[in-house]
């Protein structure tokens, strides 16, 4: 009775609500839920969080896992978080438009010379900082975790813009990836990761831009025979959770808590280049795509046809962080 009524004055004062607080005596339970395999990078990070809580933090934190939007898509993921069905997400950076403007940095065509110079960004004090762009929304970022570079592939060979000129693409929840398409002359269509596949299969759209191991791990390069090796975005995750459910823990487990998403983040961003290498050998080696390779003259026309995005988006985004994303480059 005196323990209960101390967690209840202790909820009270942190301004967490009572639904979110775990039982007495029962272990925090942390549903992490994504809507990727559990052999890509995202995947496998899950599932090395929840080793390591089951190993040091028993009896205390439980995490169950659900990839494949087995217990919830993309659609309803963060509304989800926020109603305390879930407690870690990790969605695409294209993923938060409705809660914040300035990810929208991670979508802009060809702002990072290459995977090296996103996991500079990450590491930035500016980066740091968008970690915490949703805190009025309720939400807390903990970390960034690497997939790859986007990659566009098609039903057909695409080595111009003007290839991609009236196709359907399928597009993640961002109006920067659909000006992003809009600005080649392709049609973007916003659909549910879950969904992709069966619409390229069926024809619903023609095209998609996804790192090697979202390709690789959906079976897209079954029903996609050319895969343009464009390099022209980046996919990447934030691990997320609801700032009510992260202060209803006592500050010794989340301090745990944090150490373990060091480390996970540190094993994610190390191998997922590793992953995205195996799949890319992986499609090529089962014959199913044929790979075009851009010469550096038709990636940079590519690159002139996609760049106005970024005027368009520097007042949502800010100027300031889209420099900051800029210096991580190294000098042309
Ligand atoms: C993911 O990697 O989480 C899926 C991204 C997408 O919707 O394309």
């Amino acid at each position: 009775m005196f323990k209960s009524c101390v967690a209840a004055l202790v909820a009270v004062l942190c301004g967490v609500s009572a639904s979110v607080m775990a039982a007495e005596g029962e272990p925090f339970v942390i549903k992490f839920a994504h809507v990727v395999a559990d052999d890509t990078p995202k995947g496998k990070g899950a599932l090395l969080f929840q080793k390591l809580v089951h190993e040091r933090l028993a009896g205390k934190v439980k995490v169950e896992v659900y990839p494949n939007s087995t217990l919830v898509g993309d659609a309803e993921e963060m509304q989800a978080l926020l109603n305390n069905e879930v407690q870690i997400l990790a969605p695409s950076l294209s993923k938060f438009g409705k809660y914040t403007k300035k990810l929208q940095v991670f979508d802009l065509p060809f702002l990072f010379d290459d995977e090296a110079a996103v996991q500079r960004f990450q590491k930035r004090e500016m980066s740091r900082e968008l970690l915490r762009s949703m805190a009025d929304s309720g939400i807390y970022g903990l970390a960034y975790w690497n997939n790859g570079l986007k990659q566009l592939s098609a039903t057909t060979a695409l080595r111009l813009p003007a290839d991609a000129a009236g196709l359907a693409f399928r597009v993640q929840p961002s109006s920067v990836l659909e000006a992003q398409f809009n600005a080649v002359g392709a049609k973007p269509v916003v659909l549910p990761f879950a969904e992709v596949y069966k619409s390229l299969q069926a024809g619903v759209v023609q095209g998609a831009e996804n790192p090697w191991s979202n390709i690789a791990s959906q079976n897209m390069h079954k029903v996609q025979p050319f895969i343009t090796e464009s390099n022209h975005g980046v996919l990447n995750y934030m691990l997320v959770t609801s700032s009510e459910f992260w202060m209803s823990m006592p500050f010794a487990v989340r301090s745990e808590l944090e150490g373990i998403i060091l480390e996970v983040t540190q094993a994610v961003n190390r191998e997922a280049a590793a992953l995205n290498q195996r799949d890319r050998e992986r499609i090529l080696a089962s014959g199913s795509s044929k790979l075009i390779a851009l010469t550096p003259e038709q990636r940079q026309a590519w690159r002139e046809k996609m760049m106005p995005v970024w005027q368009s988006y520097e007042s949502e985004i800010g100027a300031d962080v889209i420099r900051a994303a800029l210096t991580v480059n190294r000098k042309r």
